[in-house]
């Protein structure tokens, strides 16, 4: 489904922010080197994020999907100076390329990639944290929430990509639903219903859920 049409969406990243060098190179080489290169967050939402993350100037995100990197650098933006940020990602075949771009990167000492499940992992991060954002396997959004709320400090931020999941969420009927669209409708419904969370749907791209702690 098109949210935007496509010549509103151009003019929307024509008068946006360019991306830099950096980014630039790397969403390209996303493109002809890595399977599914449209799951990266590209120029327009990548500015968003990077926008939101100099608002927040975070000391601690998370960043749950790495992909690679693309929204990594582009949140690295906001961070403090002693500042980091943790990001998560299943994949191995990406580590060499995620490593590639943050080593080019002035972040690159900020940068704490891990390799595994994010489920298993965030449990073990000691952090108290400024900014999230979850970008990974739709269908565990809702545990995804719940652990990172709790480590959410007051008026921290949190970003959950793809909570329109293609225009899919508009559907009733529960039932002739795959997993992954249920699992998002039931972030969504969590995420509102939240009374430590208050929440704008961003229908930008894929549709993206911010919240602040209250
Ligand atoms: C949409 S991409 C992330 C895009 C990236 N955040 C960006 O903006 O460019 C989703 C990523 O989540 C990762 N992923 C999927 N399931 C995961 C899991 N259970 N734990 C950790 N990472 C997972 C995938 O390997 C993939 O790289």
């Amino acid at each position: 489904m098109e949210f935007i049409n496509n010549d509103i969406m151009t003019y929307a990243i024509q008068y946006t922010q360019d991306e830099s060098e950096l980014l630039k190179s790397l969403n390209k080489e996303t493109h002809q080197k890595i399977l599914q290169p449209r799951m990266i967050s590209g120029h327009f939402q990548g500015r968003f994020l990077s926008f939101v993350a100099k608002l927040i100037k975070p000391q601690k995100i998370l960043e749950i999907g790495t992909f690679t990197g693309y929204a990594t650098l582009c949140l690295a933006e906001g961070l403090t100076k002693d500042g980091e940020i943790h990001t998560i990602d299943i994949n191995e075949e990406l580590v060499d390329f995620q490593k590639k771009y943050f080593d080019q990167s002035v972040f690159k000492n900020q940068i704490f990639p891990y390799l595994g499940e994010a489920k298993n992992i965030i449990p073990k991060l000691d952090l108290k944290l400024d900014l999230v954002f979850i970008d990974a396997d739709k269908i565990n959004y809702p545990i995804y929430l719940e652990m990172v709320v709790a480590k959410l400090k007051k008026g921290g931020v949190l970003i959950a990509d793809n909570v329109l999941w293609s225009g899919k969420v508009l559907n009733k009927q529960k039932k002739s639903l795959d997993s992954e669209t249920n699992s998002i409708k039931l972030f969504n419904e969590l995420v509102k219903k939240d009374k430590r969370l208050e929440t704008v749907l961003l229908p930008i791209r894929d549709g993206l859920m911010i919240c602040k702690k209250v």
